[in-house]
């Protein structure tokens, strides 16, 4: 899937506060090497950089490299083709790994932590957000239930991200420790129409997958039944939406 496609801005500046927290939970210094996986728009990339870090920026889209590369003016920043299973980086090479629910898209957990321990130093961070099970889940889960309906697509077990005992077991043969800390993110749009036109039907994966669902005819009933998931919990008295979204951010040490 291409993360270029639609508008993927208005999710980026709904996941900049936890962007905030990754860097701040990374104790960045000035000068360390520090690798953005999956950088999207640049949230967490241009922040490292801000705070004096050499900033190297891994992003699959090339749309949203342009994005990063316009953004970073005469920040000391270098935005890459890549993905978690495959940095164009040498060994040992970063001091801070970071990425902003992004390798947890990676269709292969194992392989892109090896990837990232490949190219941390002997001694470094790597710092992860994912979400845990909540509403972003179950709204995705609507969308994604009828994509397999339509397509006979079969459904795997995804990886737990959001669970420090399975990242472990992923980042222990690394010589990793890690640990994990459960925060909140409220995602606001102005009303459920505003939230399904601008972080759905706009958003890379509702380009990739509502075309799907038009053609089989279900479009309007997984319309309703995301905009009523909606409805019934996280709309406030001036009908504005307010989803909270708990999510986990994980510390790998080594
Ligand atoms: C939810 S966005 C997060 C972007 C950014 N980190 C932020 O804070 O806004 C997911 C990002 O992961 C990227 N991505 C998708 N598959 C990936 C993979 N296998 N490895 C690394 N990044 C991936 C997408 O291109 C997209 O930029």
């Amino acid at each position: 899937m291409d993360w270029g496609k639609g508008s993927y801005e208005p999710t980026a500046a709904d996941l900049l506060p936890a962007a905030r927290e990754l860097v701040t939970a990374a104790n960045i210094r000035p000068g360390e090497h520090v690798v953005d996986v999956g950088a999207g728009t640049g949230n967490v990339a241009l922040l490292a950089a801000d705070l004096g870090a050499r900033v190297t920026a891994v992003e699959p889209a090339a749309r949203l490299r342009e994005v990063i590369a316009e953004t970073a003016l005469d920040r000391d920043l270098t935005v890459v083709a890549g993905n978690a299973a495959s940095i164009p980086l040498p060994d040992s090479s970063a001091d801070v790994i970071l990425s902003n629910f992004a390798v947890i898209f990676a269709p292969d957990p194992a392989a892109a932590i090896a990837e990232l321990a490949r190219v941390a130093k002997p001694a470094s961070r790597i710092l992860l957000t994912s979400w845990q099970p909540g509403v972003l889940s179950q709204l995705v889960g609507v969308i994604l239930a009828a994509v397999r309906e339509v397509t006979g697509g079969a459904l795997g077990t995804p990886f737990k991200w959001h669970d420090p005992t399975a990242l472990s077991e992923l980042l222990d043969p690394h010589a990793f420790a890690v640990s994990g800390t459960t925060l909140e993110l409220d995602i606001v749009a102005a009303s459920a129409e505003d939230y399904w036109e601008t972080r759905i039907a706009a958003h890379p994966l509702g380009i990739e997958t509502l075309p799907l669902l038009e053609q089989a005819g279900r479009l309007d009933e997984v319309r309703k039944r995301v905009l009523q998931t909606i409805a019934d919990d996280w709309i406030t008295s001036t009908g504005q939406v307010r989803l909270k979204a708990q999510y986990l951010l994980a510390t790998a040490v080594r």
